[in-house]
């Protein structure tokens, strides 16, 4: 059911204003939402200033600064560093994007971070994801086949191999399914721009066997089809990926199998 705002006790207000760092002018501001599960209060924007002399130049950098130096409490995921891993995503100046691949110089004046949008938050800026995870295990994300298996691997030609470019570089970080409006109001029903992405990857794999049952399964008002091509998923993935397209794909396929 689509909630239009959020209830009372969800609205951020203004948090703790830390201290700035002594001895450098080369400072950087940033607000930063906190939310404490095992409080009682509403969640809150703290206001951080980091030493730029003595930290890396992405977000990421940063965030792991405030934490280090300032305010160990301040919760976020993290591990590649490297934009591959996919769970530094969050809202940074108003996109969901990788912190570790969004340079601070890209952003002007202060920096607002906050959690991946229209999630539950278990704390700070962690998204709970358990649904978004469970909608790309729903797709069947790995090869079904029925013929034998080969004896070394499943071979595939250059230009079957190649027709896989712009999908399998996805790394699930949610950034376009939580800045799709569809999946906002639909999220419960509607698998969302990433999952979807996923479904065509497996769709047109030269050496998938189950393309009816694939379709079969998206078959569905709500699964494909609230998809309403309003491209935000595509603005904002941080790997390049077109995800809408590849819904579009679906579409098609869909399409082409009844006439
Ligand atoms: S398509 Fe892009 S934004 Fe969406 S989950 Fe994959 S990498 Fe992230
Ligand atoms: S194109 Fe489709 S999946 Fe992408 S943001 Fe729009 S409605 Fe969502
Ligand atoms: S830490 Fe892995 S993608 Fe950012």
């Amino acid at each position: 059911m689509a909630e239009f705002s959020l209830p009372k006790n969800s609205r951020p207000v203004d948090g703790k204003v830390w201290p700035k760092p002594q001895g450098s002018n080369n400072l950087k501001e940033f607000r930063i939402y906190r939310y404490d599960p095992d409080g009682e209060s509403n969640p809150r924007i703290d206001t951080y200033w980091v030493n730029r002399d003595d930290c890396g130049p992405m977000v990421l950098d940063a965030i792991i600064w405030i934490k280090a130096k300032i305010d160990p409490t301040l919760t976020f995921r993290r591990s590649c560093r490297e934009g591959i891993c996919g769970s530094c995503a969050m809202n940074i100046d108003g996109t969901n994007t990788l912190a570790c691949t969004k340079g601070m110089d890209d952003i002007a004046g202060t920096v607002r971070i906050y959690p991946l949008p229209h999630m539950p938050v278990i704390k700070d800026l962690v998204p709970d994801l358990t649904r978004f995870y469970a909608q790309h295990a729903s797709i069947e994300p790995w090869l079904h086949t029925d013929s034998p298996a080969p004896e070394k691997e499943w071979r595939q030609s250059r230009e079957d191999r190649e027709k896989l470019d712009g999908l399998y570089e996805c790394i699930l970080c949610a950034c376009c399914s939580t800045s799709c409006p569809s999946y906002w109001w639909n999220g419960d029903r509607y698998l969302g721009p990433a999952a979807l992405l996923q479904a065509y990857r497996w769709l047109i794999d030269s050496r998938d066997e189950a393309t009816g049952e694939r379709l079969d399964d998206l078959e569905d008002p709500f699964r494909l089809y609230r998809c309403h091509t309003i491209m935000n998923c595509a603005n904002t993935c941080p790997k390049g990926l077109n995800p809408a397209k590849a819904i579009a794909e679906i579409k098609k396929m869909m399409v082409a199998r009844q006439v």
